[in-house]
């Protein structure tokens, strides 16, 4: 079987790791990709990884570019251009710069490789996937934005260490933007199928709770230097191996919502069934009173950053 064709655009903290998780799962060709000015830092990467294999056994043939001929047909394309945040700066901050850049590499992915699916992690993350559907006019399922996966990954990391389980018994679903309006839906989260209301008092699960939605700034103020790289990489990688697979995973991603949950257009982080061709299905789940206000709440916060970038660039 043909190997699948995945390039990251970005080859910095996010891009080069997730480059990393999935060579080691072997989902594919790799393909990193930087600016220019970034010299031969693409290819450094690329060949330190490829030297790597032999040690941990996987094949996968990896090349560092600047050169966007080289992404050409490519199966799977992960945007991560743009710059991260820095402590005191909201995901909101990036807006203008990355959707500039974002803007940039969707048309020369279009045009490079025209029936990719695109995974969109550069931030403000939903808004960023909307200029991403906005520039390439690829159909909605083909273009996703990461955000949910990373999310629910922390909210589950949190609810494994209060209990003292493994993460592998811990369940969990999060929708709304990428922000700090995000929805951890503790009706829909478990540890080895008993719900976590059952084990965890409802104060002690606001807490974390909000640790989840806070989780970027978390590790913000913790490396000063950028933000969280590892498990943005694991959760992207995840995503990536759902389409190369066509593993139907049902996971939290920014799908393009119209009349679904009635957001109107936009994109928003909801359950989806993820696998070949990018999103198969969008999932309705019934919300409590009080999860509905707080996911309109986060709705609304992406909508108000969309219109904000449309006049912006
Ligand atoms: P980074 O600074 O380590 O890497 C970004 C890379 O993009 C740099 O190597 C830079 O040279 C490159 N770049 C800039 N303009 C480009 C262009 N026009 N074409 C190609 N490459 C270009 O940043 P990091 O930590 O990798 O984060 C990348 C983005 O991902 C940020 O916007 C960050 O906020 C976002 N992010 C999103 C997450 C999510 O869950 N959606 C989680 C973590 C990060
Ligand atoms: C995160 O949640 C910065 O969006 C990034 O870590």
């Amino acid at each position: 079987m043909k190997r699948a064709k995945i390039s990251i655009i970005g080859a910095g903290n996010v891009g080069a790791t997730t480059a990393h998780w999935l060579a080691a799962a072997e989902l594919g060709d790799i393909v990193l990709l930087d600016i220019p000015q970034a010299g031969d830092m693409p290819k450094g990467k690329a060949l330190d990884l490829a030297e790597a294999a032999p040690i941990m056994k996987y094949d996968a043939i990896l090349k560092g570019t600047s050169d966007y001929a080289d992404i050409q047909e490519s199966d799977v394309v992960v945007i991560t251009a743009g710059i991260p945040r820095k402590p005191g700066m909201s995901r909101d901050d990036l807006l203008l710069t990355n959707a500039k850049i974002v803007g940039s590499v969707a048309v020369e992915v279009a045009k490079r490789s025209p029936n990719a699916v695109i995974v969109v992690v550069s931030n403000p993350l939903d808004a960023m996937t909307q200029r991403v559907l906005d520039v390439t006019g690829f159909p909605k399922e083909r273009v996703i934005g990461q955000a949910g996966v990373l999310d629910t990954a922390r909210f589950c990391a949190f609810i494994a260490m209060e209990l003292n389980v493994s993460v592998e018994d811990v369940s969990a679903m999060l929708l709304g933007g990428h922000g700090d309006t995000m929805v951890p839906l503790a009706s829909c989260s478990s540890v080895g199928g008993i719900p976590v209301s059952q084990l965890i008092s409802s104060e002690r699960l606001a807490q974390i709770v909000q640790r989840a939605r806070d989780g970027g700034a978390e590790i913000v103020s913790l490396l000063k230097t950028g933000s969280a790289y590892y498990a943005p990489a694991a959760a992207t990688a995840q995503m990536v191996e759902a389409i190369v697979r066509d593993k139907k995973r049902l996971i939290p991603c920014a799908a393009f919502c119209d009349q679904e949950y009635g957001v109107g257009g936009y994109y928003v982080g909801v359950p989806v069934i993820l696998g070949d061709g990018g999103v198969q299905k969008i999932i309705e789940l019934q919300m409590t009173s009080e999860e509905s206000a707080m996911f309109q709440k986060s709705v609304d916060a992406v909508k108000n950053l969309v219109q904000k970038m449309r006049e912006l660039v």
